[in-house]
């Protein structure tokens, strides 16, 4: 800068011919030195234009990375992790037992399996549909097992292609948004709003109780729901899941429902996007939804991988062709089937014990969740979600979603995660989890009130 003073860094572009143009700036506005080292060698081959789209990174990974960041300048500090929606608690007896017993069965003759269906085992679709679907007029064969709900909304992705419109909640899980990225469905990121060209942004927020105000919001292709919402914890009501099917319904649009949280619906609302009135009567939502699920945050099964995809028969395109045909393509060509040993788990989990032992897992991390709302809010704050998700939503008027998670993570060692992180609408919002032990959850509190 200044004085003639000049500063020496040394720059490393990986396959970079040259800096890219902002970074050549920089260095020609303040007289910077540099070496540039070439690794590696260019190919001919162009970047995929839909991931130079897509924002750097996603954000989970940006999450760790500030966590890595915080505990290199302060190596003594006894991280507390209430950001990453990742379980803690060990997964029942009953259930690793049977996975230890397909493990096991592998090193016998008799016991050794191979690839099995790409649609998952048929006892397993069986059981998820009596367990989950009963009297919604579910079949086994519209079950399709996954390694989960992450990877589906992927494949979903692939199935819908680049010419579909679609409509997000915002905020929202952000895998939705970025594999709309990826397949081509979104236009550019637009700097000042934080929004992608081309979708449909569905705000949620306390003054429409956290879902979206159909009347403003214009036909799309597809409509990704989250009920229990990630992040803000919002169950959709009876009421709102009839009014979204039957706003599907006229539209001719396809709901994605994304119920990785129904085991955590503690006040009645629908566990399901099947079960909504007029499901069984007329079959309504049948024709206009897929959900998809999972057994990460039911069972623990975040590192065992285990979800799966329904795609109702009666689900059809504009041309009258059966949606679930082209899934099932898709899944035989994309996906080989899940894991036997963690479909054997996925099996116990739903047997009479195992399920009974999971409530238990599920009961201990909504009681976190009480702690956290009766602390959080007993501080002042303003908080929401924690009555139907293992997720509390903390409402911050004013202040910017990453001041407030730097300045929580520097004076009191704790992880959140920005709201902004889960869209524009997030801005404001920080998320809470509470999948830590307990003992943690509580230590967390007593520091949060020192520190305020
Ligand atoms: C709403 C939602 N859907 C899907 C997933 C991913 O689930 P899975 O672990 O089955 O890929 C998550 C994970 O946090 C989630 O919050």
């Amino acid at each position: 800068m200044g004085g003639g003073v000049s500063r020496l860094i040394t720059l490393c572009f990986v396959c970079f011919q040259e800096p890219p143009q902002q970074i050549l700036f920089h260095i020609h506005k303040y007289k910077y030195e540099f070496h540039v080292i070439i690794v590696g060698h260019c190919t001919k081959v162009p970047r995929n234009s839909n991931l130079e789209k897509l924002r750097s990174g996603y954000l989970f990974p940006e999450i760790s990375r500030h966590e890595s960041e915080h505990l290199r300048k302060n190596p003594d500090a006894s991280l507390i992790r209430l950001g990453i929606g990742d379980t803690t608690q060990p997964i029942p007896d009953t259930i690793t037992l049977a996975m230890a017993e397909q493990v096991r069965g592998l090193s016998t003759i008799q016991g050794y399996r191979g690839y099995g269906a790409e649609q998952g085992n048929m006892p397993l679709r069986k059981t998820i549909a009596g367990k989950f679907y009963q009297d919604m007029g579910i079949k086994a064969n519209e079950i399709f097992v996954s390694d989960g709900a992450q990877c589906d909304i992927s494949r979903l992705q692939t199935l819908l292609g680049s010419n579909v419109t679609v409509a997000v909640q915002d905020p929202s899980f952000p895998a939705y948004i970025d594999s709309s990225v990826l397949v081509g469905q979104a236009g550019e990121l637009e700097e000042e709003t934080g929004k992608y060209g081309n979708i449909i942004y569905m705000n949620c927020g306390p003054e429409n109780n956290f879902f979206p105000d159909l009347s403003t919001i214009p036909r799309t292709d597809i409509i990704f729901l989250c009920s229990p919402n990630n992040p803000t914890g919002h169950a959709a009501s009876w009421q709102q899941l009839k009014q979204l099917v039957e706003f599907a319904k006229a539209n001719g649009s396809i709901i994605v429902h994304d119920s990785a949280y129904a085991a955590y619906i503690r006040d009645g609302s629908p566990r399901s996007i099947f079960a909504v009135p007029g499901a069984k009567e007329v079959g309504l939502s049948l024709q206009v939804a897929i959900e998809i699920s999972s057994f990460s945050k039911f069972a623990g099964f975040t590192g065992v991988r285990l979800g799966w995809t329904v795609v109702p028969e009666e689900l059809l395109y504009s041309n009258g062709f059966p949606v679930i045909k082209d899934f099932n393509r898709i899944v035989c060509t994309c996906f080989n089937g899940a894991s036997n040993i963690a479909q054997a788990g996925g099996l116990a989990c739903l047997s009479t014990d195992g399920y009974q032992d999971l409530c238990k897992v599920i009961d201990y991390y909504m009681e976190n969740a009480k702690i956290l709302v009766d602390g959080l809010t007993s501080l002042g704050w303003k908080v929401y979600g924690g009555k139907n998700a293992p997720y509390i939503w903390v409402h911050f008027p004013g202040m910017s979603s990453w001041n407030v998670f730097a300045e929580i993570l520097k004076k009191t060692n704790i992880v959140t995660i920005p709201g902004r992180g889960f869209g524009p609408a997030g801005e404001e919002y920080i998320r809470v989890s509470a999948f830590g032990q307990r003992q943690i959850t509580l230590e967390a509190l007593r520091r949060l009130n020192s520190f305020l």
